[in-house]
């Protein structure tokens, strides 16, 4: 059964965010009040298919709560692309989403993630192919932006229409250039339009500085997607999917222990303690001392130090 097909509209969703969103995270978000879909951070195809596998594999790891959850891939070989998809398909994900996004240096050097935006569509198509062969009966997205430096929705985003999508996700900035500073929304609307004029069943889920659950639902309706994506608003509020805005610095506070405990059991010495100070703005914010508490947690080396301030912290607070 296809996922998207099975979810009321508009179907919402965490985006994948490299080092933000692993399964800790995912699960913690879980924990309060989910989104329709997960996505997994980017897993790299190449790595997948290296000896250094093991690597890159735990970005993979997933929790049964986090189900729906999709696996998005990133590389440069349709050959990886392929393997990749068919070991997604075996480890029980619902989707397989290709990035071609990314628009960090590093990536799009290599011709991968946004890069392949200006690679020849031959390649691009390749690799859509492999995913999909690889899927086998999977449903198959892509992410994107709405071009390299201008808005490319005639070229390229009408080329990915055209490729028999199950969804595709457009983040509505461009990779590089002014257009690259605000995301666009009447640009994602125009692409739906677009999808609308080509007569293709591709869903479209918009994305890009969504800040709120009503913000999200707002925009789904008045731009027209399927889906509306959100990222970054979720790292300083992991409420946000439930739409509440009045929680209470006792239900911070038992978050955080909650986040410290998944880490320590479930990290595995993977991840370093540092990935998780960006979460603790979101746990210790709006009180007086919030600032000075956040310091300490912050000078912490370890999670058993983090747990030990945060449970002193919570008796001196009465909690
Ligand atoms: C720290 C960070 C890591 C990201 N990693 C990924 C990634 O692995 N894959 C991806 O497709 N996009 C990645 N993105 C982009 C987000 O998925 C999203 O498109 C972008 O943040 C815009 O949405 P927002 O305004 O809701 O945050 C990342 C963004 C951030 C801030």
């Amino acid at each position: 059964m296809n996922i998207y097909e099975t979810i009321k509209k508009p179907i919402l969703s965490l985006a994948p965010m490299e080092d933000v969103t692993d399964t800790l995270f995912r699960q913690v978000v879980s924990s309060i009040k989910r989104p329709d879909i997960f996505y997994t951070e980017f897993v790299n195809v190449e790595g997948l298919n290296s000896k250094g596998k093991e690597k890159v594999i735990h970005r993979l790891k997933y929790d049964i709560s986090e189900k729906p959850i999709v696996a998005q891939l990133w590389g440069i070989n349709p050959i990886n692309f392929l393997e990749g998809a068919k070991l997604v398909k075996e480890m029980g994900f619902s989707g397989v989403d290709i990035n071609m996004g990314c628009s960090v240096k590093k990536v799009t050097e290599k011709q991968a993630g946004s890069g392949l935006i200006k690679e020849d569509r031959g390649k691009v198509r390749e690799i859509i192919e492999a995913v999909k062969e690889g899927a086998d009966g999977l449903p198959v997205s892509v992410k994107t932006r709405l071009g390299w430096e201008e808005y490319e929705i005639e070229g390229w985003i009408k080329f990915l229409l055209e490729q028999n999508l199950d969804v595709l996700t457009i983040h509505g900035r461009t990779a590089r250039g002014n257009n690259a500073v605000n995301a666009n929304w009447e640009k994602i609307s125009e692409c739906v339009k677009l999808r609308n004029e080509l007569g293709v069943s591709t869903l479209i889920f918009g994305n890009g500085d969504v800040k709120s659950l009503s913000q999200a639902k707002e925009f789904a309706k008045k731009y027209n997607v399927e889906g509306v994506m959100i990222g970054r608003a979720v790292i300083n509020n992991p409420w946000l999917f439930s739409g509440r805005e009045d929680v209470s610095q006792l239900e911070r506070f038992q978050l955080l222990l909650k986040h410290l405990e998944i880490f320590q059991s479930e990290s595995n010495g993977i991840k370093n303690f540092d990935s998780l100070k960006k979460f603790f703005k979101a746990y210790i914010t709006e009180f007086d001392g919030a600032t000075d508490v956040r310091k300490s947690l912050m000078g912490c080396k370890s999670v058993e130090e983090a747990l030990e301030l945060t449970s002193s912290l919570s008796s001196s607070m009465g909690f």
